[in-house]
């Protein structure tokens, strides 16, 4: 084969590769067929691109939001410590289908050699982790608003707490939680865990929904309204502290992020969870009320933020 029909071939194979974060508490974790437990779901795997904001927004696009988990089934997030997600294309390569039986080192349940990516392909199958190596990864987050009702949380109360770098690549994630989460009010927090891969394929997002709870509280101080972060990869001065929003990148309506041009390895920028958008590796620690996000807010020209976010005179998006 030449060597362009074997670049090719690798590219194809990046680009079916869809992944989410598979946890207690998720929506959509039994599918989208009400009363069917589906051990072979991907209901909530499949990417975002070009949608509108009730489309992609915890993945409306095929009704993910509509499924919340059991009653009284959470996501835990131990203020200080850190939890687990396994990532995965499928439930079936998780612990929550048989009992884990079919689970790997990797998010597709099958072997691969270590240090697998497209440069290292022994089972020419391909990289199913939309990257040239780990150091690549482009990394992931999980956000918080202080709501039970995912019908009310919007881009101004969805604030990101938790950064994994070079991330998704294996299966088993642990992301750290914040010593000061406050605690959730009745009913429990909503979650979001958010992907923006860099370069591999089409360029789109991944958003699922959680209900999420924070144990071990002891701040009671609230998270701080999000700022949308902006690209600061050559001048780390520029990135926006503080609170910061999700990302909606390649949308139809509603994108908060932009970038142009190329970054310093030469490709295309890509916004991404990792620190070339602002964001620190670990627990978002400066996300509080008075913890240096007001003050950034002061400095942030409004009029400028809200012509380039499209928000409406309410602050609300559209
Ligand atoms: C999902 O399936 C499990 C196992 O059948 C069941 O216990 C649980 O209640 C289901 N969740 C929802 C939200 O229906
Ligand atoms: C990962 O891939 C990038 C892009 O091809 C390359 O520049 C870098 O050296 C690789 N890193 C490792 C550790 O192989
Ligand atoms: C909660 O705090 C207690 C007391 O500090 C500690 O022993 C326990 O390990 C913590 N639990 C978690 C889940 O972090």
């Amino acid at each position: 084969m030449s060597r362009l029909a074997l670049a090719s071939l690798a590219f194809a194979a990046f680009a079916h590769a869809h992944l989410v974060a598979w946890t207690q508490g998720m929506y959509c974790k039994n599918g989208t067929d009400a009363g069917v437990d589906n051990v072979n779901n991907d209901a909530p795997v499949s990417p975002l691109y070009q949608l509108k904001y009730s489309d992609y927004w915890f993945h409306g696009v095929n009704g993910c939001n509509n499924f919340p988990p059991a009653d009284g089934e959470f996501l835990e997030l131990p203020a200080g410590g850190s939890f687990t997600a396994e990532i995965a294309d499928n439930r079936a390569a998780t612990t929550l289908s048989f009992n884990g039986a079919k689970t790997s080192d990797w998010p597709d349940g099958a072997w691969h050699p270590d240090g697998y990516s497209i440069e290292n392909t022994a089972d020419a199958d391909a990289s199913i982790v939309h990257t040239q190596n780990e150091s690549m990864a482009a990394g992931t987050a999980f956000a918080i608003s202080y709501t039970s009702d995912i019908t009310q949380v919007n881009l101004n109360n969805l604030v990101v707490f938790s950064v994994r770098y070079m991330t998704p690549y294996k299966r088993v994630v642990s992301y750290d939680v914040p010593a000061d989460m406050p605690a959730c009010p009745e009913g429990g927090c909503t979650c979001a865990w958010m992907w923006i891969p860099n370069g591999c394929g089409l360029a789109n997002m991944y958003m699922a929904g959680y209900k999420c709870q924070v144990t071990n509280a002891t701040s009671t101080t609230p998270v701080a309204t999000p700022q949308a972060p902006v690209w600061c990869e050559d001048d780390q001065s520029q990135c926006v502290q503080g609170a910061k929003e999700v990302m909606i990148w390649h949308q139809a309506e509603g994108n908060n992020v932009e970038v142009d041009g190329l970054d310093d390895s030469g490709n295309w920028r890509s916004p991404a969870y990792n620190w070339k958008m602002g964001f620190a590796d670990g627990a978002q620690n400066d996300i509080f009320q008075n913890s240096g996000s007001q003050k950034r807010e002061e400095a942030v020209l409004p009029s400028k933020r809200h012509t380039r976010r499209g928000h409406g005179a309410d602050g609300k998006v559209f």
